[in-house]
């Protein structure tokens, strides 16, 4: 096929399988093939597509988001694509590959400080509303509160999943970040058969799988600290908690002994994937894990270490992301 823009790229990713130990057929679905490396360019297009359609963005406008991570590198990449400026405001440590990869998609990059309560007017999604506030013909996405976020995957990744298991899903294993991704696919798939059961996969140390007593995690796109609204927590079956151990645990075995480079977050949605199966699973089933982003992301800070506090030390910038989202809700 040939594709007349990068955007047209987006989606029909794989599905893979991965012989974990279990009497059901486990299959990733390798999200980070996407063009920017995200399952983000989904939400962060529909989001685009969205505010153009209803005016919120114009020829000739300027997008901002708030984002250190994967959905700051898609806004900048389709703002490039479709002629948009781009401004993301990001921690002030933020890992310079990240910082060089918005840079080359020709974002403005605008340095924040790592504050403890995301209402300080330092804080990058503050800055992020003070610069949308103050640009002309602009737009914040703001993915924890844009009902079009969970709408993307609705209409795209989950319709996807479905033709490509030809109805025959059984489980569905997703991070637990915005929500997004967990609640647009899982209302799509409830919707075709109620008896799919949805897997929220989140860390065991976050606000929500604490009961409100939330300790430090290192894992990235992935953690409930706060009621965003995204969440229907009538679409969840079961959350399944993983520790940064379990998470980080996995990473390693994933790349050597089954050929897949992934990230953080599909470590932990592999590991709860793999130990629930080996549990819950029948020769019938079949389970779809998303693998949100690759590997080649976290080589030197978590294939690097021998052991997940070393992780602190290479990154204090994803720590400290969490220590502001959980502040938001305290
Ligand atoms: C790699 C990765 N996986 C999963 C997620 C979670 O997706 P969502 O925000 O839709 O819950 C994110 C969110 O940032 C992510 O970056």
């Amino acid at each position: 096929m040939l594709h007349d823009t990068i955007l047209s790229a987006i989606g029909n990713t794989p599905l893979v399988r991965i012989p974990f130990p279990s009497q059901g057929r486990i299959y990733a679905k390798l999200e980070y093939l996407n063009p920017s490396g995200s399952v983000k360019d989904r939400s962060a297009y529909y989001m685009i597509k969205e505010a153009e359609r209803t005016g919120k963005l114009k020829p000739g406008g300027t997008i901002i988001e708030a984002s250190s991570g994967n959905q700051g590198i898609a806004v900048a990449m389709i703002g490039a694509a479709l002629g948009y400026k781009v401004i993301i405001t990001v921690f002030e440590k933020i890992s310079d590959e990240k910082y060089k990869t918005l840079k080359a998609y020709g974002a403005e990059v605008v340095k924040c400080p790592a504050t403890e309560f995301v209402e300080d007017p330092r804080s990058y999604h503050s800055q992020a509303v003070a610069i949308q506030k103050n640009t002309p013909n602009s737009h914040m996405l703001n993915q924890y509160y844009n009902p079009a976020n969970p709408a993307a995957h609705y209409t795209l990744l989950g319709p996807e999943i479905w033709k490509q298991t030809e109805g025959k899903i059984t489980h569905y294993f997703a991070a637990a970040g915005t929500c997004g991704t967990l609640c647009g696919v899982g209302k799509y798939l409830k919707e075709q058969n109620p008896n799919i059961k949805i897997l929220a996969v989140d860390a065991a140390n976050s606000f929500r799988a604490t009961k409100g007593h939330p300790k430090p995690y290192k894992m990235e796109g992935i953690g409930i600290d706060f009621d965003n609204g995204l969440l229907d927590y009538n679409l969840v079956d079961e959350f399944l908690e993983v520790t940064d151990e379990q998470g980080f645990g996995m990473l390693k075995p994933l790349a050597s002994q089954y050929g897949f480079l992934a990230g953080l977050s599909s470590g932990a949605v592999a590991y709860a994937t793999q130990e629930y199966a080996k549990k819950h699973m029948g020769p019938q089933d079949i389970g779809i894990m998303i693998f949100g982003d690759s590997g080649r992301a976290y080589l030197s800070k978590a294939f690097a270490v021998e052991t997940v506090n070393d992780f602190a030390q290479k990154d204090p910038v994803a720590v400290a992301v969490q220590r502001v989202a959980r502040r938001i809700e305290l």
